[in-house]
């Protein structure tokens, strides 16, 4: 479901060996929805019309686990669910209280992120912090970012809560620290993307926590089965 590539060669060959297992487990993912695992990064963009047709209004609300600093936030309904069941979890485990502060974004919203950001600090530093519109993972519908969107964010209970459970609940770092020459992005402690706990476990298991290497394995391993 991924347009091919012309040119394979570029995605990073940071693969485990293939064992029966790995295959196994990748077959689960592969039956789930293919935007939990679609490869959307400064290479490759979604289609650029893409927009979620599940969106959910994110709300405060007293049986509500979370809380959203601002009123137009919106997430796909099943990483709502997800969401919830990580802030609950992180209410009742540590009695911590998660923060939505950005999720969703068109297309045109990405556009006038970036452009304001090339304004304020010109396009080479831009890149390395917003993504060009089209690749941003936020217009998946299934991205958040948590806190003050500083990395001031990992030194905090839930920052530190949220980097040793998401996984658990089907949530994905997607720019750790020291990953900058592999993700494109500079460290962003705040941004965790829904990617299903199938495939949560399985970035964990076969990839030591890094998203990137997941996604691009999960998509050679597409391209190969489709030109063969
Ligand atoms: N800050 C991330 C890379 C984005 O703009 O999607
Ligand atoms: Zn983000």
């Amino acid at each position: 479901m991924q347009t091919l590539p012309s040119d394979t060669e570029s995605v990073s060959e940071s693969v485990p060996q293939i064992t029966p297992q790995i295959t196994i487990d990748l077959l689960v993912i592969l039956e789930k929805d293919p935007y939990l695992y679609f490869l959307v990064d400064k290479k490759y963009p979604l289609p650029s019309n893409y927009e979620p047709d599940d969106l959910i209004p994110l709300r405060n609300a007293p049986n509500i686990s979370y809380r959203v600093n601002r009123n137009d936030l919106s997430l796909r309904r099943e990483a709502v669910e997800a969401l919830e069941e990580m802030a609950a979890a992180a209410l009742r485990e540590a009695g911590l209280t998660l923060v939505v502060s950005s999720t969703y974004r068109s297309y045109a919203y990405q556009t006038t992120v970036y452009n304001r950001y090339v304004n304020q600090y010109g396009r080479a530093q831009a890149d390395r912090f917003s993504a060009r519109p089209g690749h941003s993972q936020h217009q998946l519908g299934t991205a958040a970012d948590f806190g003050s969107i500083t990395n001031a964010f990992a030194e905090t209970p839930e920052g530190r809560w949220i980097y040793n459970n998401a996984s658990r609940f089907g949530w994905s770092l997607s720019y750790p620290q020291g990953y900058e020459e592999i993700t494109g992005y500079m460290w962003e402690s705040w941004h965790y993307r829904y990617v299903g706990k199938e495939l949560a476990k399985f970035i964990d298991d076969y990839f030591e926590g890094i998203q990137q290497y997941a996604l691009e394995y999960i998509f050679r391993f597409l391209n190969q089965n489709k030109t063969s």
